[in-house]
């Protein structure tokens, strides 16, 4: 081996261990430059004679050459070599299913009032809204419900003033609208809305809840008006096969006044637990508007009579979803929310 091989040998050497391009930038100076190992074979030119010297420069450029080939090589290798590892670290699988989007859905209570006002509205009724913060004359006095009568006791207030409270039901928005129309045309309207009482909230109260209000008044309102009317709701909500039955109660402001029961949807009346072996549940109150009531909003109760109902909306929902617990509907748990994804 001369001189050639030995560089050869040793320059393959440290190109084979090479990774980086400072590495190769390095052997190539230390090979192929100025002062480099080949550069300096070439040194030895002038000690040759003129017959030898040509031969000689053609080795050392030959060799020169061919390291630089290697050098050249090795490099893109190496570039290959580094995007194939970087093309395969950021490889993206288009077949992967991609992250669900969350919708939202209707809150449970919303449901029910959407499908008791689409029920109402088919029968040609309006919905109507009124405010939360009521005056004591629409929450009280002109539903036949005067300063210190012992009824108010039913419905424990929160007052902002003493003539101010939070609505304690749906029923004064009755009251807004008999005398928005002077007490002079018919009215067949629902208002559903949030309404507030001074409870503990527990398993079955809850200091704010939903109610849906119902009225008509017309000429010739009967009780069989009333009784027909509510005999589609409980069916639309309870199924088909329900019958319902009235049971004579007690509000200010219909007389009579009564307690409205639907047969059992689990038993069909037989009785079981869900009706306490009675065959009904009871779902909500309702009677003809008192005249009382008719005359403070305008009507002569000789031309018009009413009938009204108001309806529980967590009542409702509980009995339909077997839902123990009223503070469910307020607490935004997830697992309850998506039981009812429609
Ligand atoms: N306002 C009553 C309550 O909150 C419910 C009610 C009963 C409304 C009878 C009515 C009705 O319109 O006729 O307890």
């Amino acid at each position: 081996m001369d001189a050639f091989d030995t560089l050869k040998h040793a320059f393959h050497a440290r190109l084979k261990t090479s990774q980086t391009d400072q590495e190769l930038a390095q052997l190539k100076a230390d090979y192929l430059g100025k002062k480099g190992e080949v550069t300096q074979l070439m040194q030895v030119m002038k000690d040759l004679s003129e017959s030898e010297r040509p031969v000689y420069g053609q080795r050392v450029n030959a060799l020169k050459k061919e390291l630089s080939e290697a050098l050249n090589a090795h490099k893109k290798a190496l570039e290959k070599a580094l995007l194939e590892a970087q093309l395969a670290a950021e490889k993206i699988d288009v077949t992967l299913p991609g992250d669900r989007v969350q919708l939202g859905a209707r809150h449970i209570l919303s449901s029910i009032v959407e499908s008791i006002e689409d029920l109402f509205v088919g029968l040609g009724y309006q919905v109507k809204e009124g405010p939360e913060i009521e005056s004591d004359e629409f929450n009280f006095e002109k539903l036949n419900l005067p300063k210190h009568h012992p009824a108010r006791d039913m419905q424990d207030s929160f007052y902002i003033d003493p003539n101010t409270l939070l609505r304690t039901h749906t029923s004064p928005v009755q009251v807004r609208t008999m005398l928005e129309v002077g007490g002079q045309k018919p009215v067949k309207i629902i208002c559903p809305g949030k309404v507030y009482r001074r409870d503990d909230d527990d398993a079955t109260h809850s200091h704010q809840f939903m109610q849906i209000e119902g009225l008509v008044v017309d000429h010739h309102t009967s009780m069989a008006d009333l009784k027909g009317t509510l005999l589609k709701m409980a069916q639309t909500m309870f199924g088909a096969d329900r019958t319902i039955r009235l049971r004579p109660s007690y509000f200010p402001f219909t007389e009579p006044s009564v307690e409205v029961d639907v047969s059992c949807y689990n038993c069909d009346g037989a009785g079981c637990s869900i009706c306490k072996h009675t065959g009904y549940i009871e779902i909500l109150g309702a009677g003809m508007v008192h005249d009382n009531v008719l005359k403070m909003s305008g009507y002569d109760p000789k031309e018009y009579q009413g009938f009204a109902f108001g309806i529980g909306v967590e009542r409702i929902a509980m009995l339909k979803y077997g839902i123990e617990d009223i503070r469910h509907f307020y607490t935004n748990d997830m697992r309850f929310l998506r039981m009812f994804n429609q």
